[in-house]
């Protein structure tokens, strides 16, 4: 291991961790929530932390605290996730991790004591990847979903979320809100990968964030008729596949017919799934973002029906349930002002990313900083940032751990 900022050309963290739920199936990493994989990173913190003299504590929640002097009140977070999207990039969610890490030894090895206490911050389940809610962490900890909510989640194997939390050592009694924990944070500031063109565009290797798009997830699960592949005529069939098909295409037409909305179907599930069986069941997993929560909510809507319009000569049925909701996030215009002030008059940035900072900023004050994408893509393997642009976040961050401190 090394200490040092760089290794290999790369943040010392992020070589560290190069191997650690690395997906070659997919492509990129899979590192979902209580699995060997996140244990391991989470091992990987503690003792990267350690190091530097922090105290590592897990919150009820299974969100990572690494604490420089004392947990207190009024505290300077900093922080972001380790787990990732199936056969997700390397840097979303571990840059702002290690960048804080880095920040925290920067300032320690100039000698600075800090006025107020600091903690790393590492949060549970931010993509949602296994339990199907973003940020289940963040949302815990600050009440934006019920312990009973979150405990009743379940795995693509059936596990619940509770199961899961239990597995890893949590008491499932005692998840949810944790006003303690939520009491400690006088500012929570997330660096993090920008997940777009942004930053190529302006030109800067950092921005700080200006807002979130409103997003949300939801299922439409699809209902037909399983059936035998070859003893079946092509019309006696209520084939919920081909349903499930059409209502796909609805959902990008719906999303096309507006000037700045997104809705996705990234995944799907086939019940039975085999290749000689009609299918009995599809669920498609609709991922849908607009520029107010308003606009969102009409964009699902017209989701809604035309898909039932799409499907209304399938003999199959559909419903559309609502699975995770985050309204529109404008980050405290004040003081993300203050802090690209802080930066040399960095530029804002809006994006259409979900965070834990943007489910914190309804609780604490909250700020983010992105670091350029040179390949503009997220979610893939194909994410990228240059070691030049991360130290140029690590200063941002140091720089700003130092102007609040
Ligand atoms: C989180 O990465 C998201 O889906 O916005
Ligand atoms: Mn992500
Ligand atoms: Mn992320
Ligand atoms: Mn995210």
């Amino acid at each position: 291991m090394t200490d040092g900022l760089i290794a290999h050309g790369r943040l010392a963290g992020l070589d560290e961790i190069t191997g650690v739920g690395a997906d070659p199936a997919r492509g990129g990493y899979s590192r979902h929530v209580w699995t060997s994989a996140e244990s391991e990173l989470r091992e990987w913190f503690t003792a990267r932390a350690t190091r530097l003299g922090l105290d590592v504590e897990t919150d009820r929640n299974g969100n990572l605290w690494a604490w420089w002097g004392r947990p207190g009140p009024d505290a300077v977070v900093t922080g972001s996730h380790l787990d990732s999207v199936p056969g997700g990039g390397a840097f979303d969610g571990p840059l702002g991790v290690v960048s804080a890490l880095d920040a925290v030894a920067r300032l320690q090895a100039t000698g600075f004591q800090p006025s107020r206490p600091v903690a790393v911050v590492v949060f549970a389940e931010e993509e949602g990847s296994r339990f199907g809610v973003a940020c289940l962490g963040s949302r815990l900890l600050s009440g934006a979903i019920t312990a009973d909510a979150a405990r009743a989640l379940t795995d693509a194997d059936g596990v619940t979320a509770a199961e899961a939390a239990a597995a890893a050592g949590l008491a499932p009694e005692h998840l949810g809100r944790d006003d303690e924990a939520l009491g400690r944070i006088g500012l929570f500031i997330e660096l993090h990968v920008e997940q777009g063109r942004g930053l190529i565009d302006l030109g800067s290797p950092t921005a700080v964030a200006s807002s979130i798009l409103a997003h949300g997830r939801w299922r439409l699960r699809v209902s037909g008729q399983g059936n035998h592949a070859g003893a079946t005529g092509m019309r006696e069939r209520r084939d919920p596949v081909v349903a499930a098909a059409r209502a796909v295409l609805a959902v990008e037409e719906a999303a096309l017919a507006t000037d700045d909305a997104r809705a996705t179907v990234g995944r799907l599930r086939i019940v039975p799934g085999g290749t000689n069986v009609i299918a009995s069941e599809v669920d498609a997993w609709v991922d849908a973002r607009a520029a107010t929560d308003a606009g969102t909510r009409a964009l699902v809507a017209d989701i809604e029906s035309r898909v039932q319009e799409a499907v209304a000569d399938s003999g199959c049925a559909v419903e559309l349930i609502e699975e995770s909701w985050s309204g529109v996030v404008e980050f405290d215009p004040e003081l993300a002002a203050r802090l690209a002030g802080t930066l040399g008059g960095v530029p804002l940035l809006p994006t259409g990313a979900g965070h834990d900072a943007g489910v914190l900023s309804g609780a604490v004050p909250t700020a983010m900083v992105f670091v350029r994408n040179p390949t503009g893509v997220s979610h893939s393997r194909e994410e990228f940032a240059e070691t030049a642009d991360c130290i140029a976040g690590v200063e941002a961050l140091e720089a700003l751990l130092r102007s609040v401190l």
